[in-house]
């Protein structure tokens, strides 16, 4: 059984790892605890049930206000790959973007992928319809 629920202090580590095996951007450790101390309620994680981090989103909400309103951002997303297909991307998602919502007011969420990355770019699109 998985379990997502609010990502907090403690959980970089998971986070990283899942990270580092699957993305090309990293970040350093001190990168995931600031998004947790500024936006506490934006960034989710999915632990197995040995308590090992298999997913994760880190979000934020956009420090330059470019639009007027407030927006949110999705830095990062990733899913270890023997758990993907299950709808735990697609649930982390939303589970950050009620929080943003909620807490911020935001009904717009920017974030960036490419392209190519065909699975991610399905997700965005298809499944959680952002244009
Ligand atoms: N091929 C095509 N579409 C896919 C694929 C795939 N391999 N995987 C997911 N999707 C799409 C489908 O539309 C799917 O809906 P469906 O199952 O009803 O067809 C939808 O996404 C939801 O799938 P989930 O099961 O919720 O996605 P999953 O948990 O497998 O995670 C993710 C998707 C995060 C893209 C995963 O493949 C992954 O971690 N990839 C490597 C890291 C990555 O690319 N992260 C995103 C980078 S962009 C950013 O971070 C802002």
């Amino acid at each position: 059984m998985i379990n997502i629920r609010q990502a907090r202090a403690g959980d970089e580590i998971g986070m990283q790892n899942c990270n580092l095996t699957n993305l090309p951007e990293n970040y350093e450790m001190k990168y995931y605890l600031y998004h947790f101390a500024t936006w506490p309620t934006l960034s989710f994680v999915a632990e197995n049930e040995k308590g090992r981090l298999v997913g994760y989103v880190l979000a934020k909400m956009n420090e330059e206000d470019t639009t007027g309103q407030p927006d949110g951002h999705i830095t990062s997303l990733s899913v270890m790959r023997s758990y993907r297909r299950l709808g735990l991307a697609e649930r982390l998602m939303n589970q950050s973007q009620r929080a943003m919502l909620e807490a911020y007011g935001s009904s717009c969420v920017s974030l960036h992928v490419r392209v190519s990355n065909q699975a991610a770019f399905s997700l965005y699109k298809k499944t959680l319809k952002f244009e």
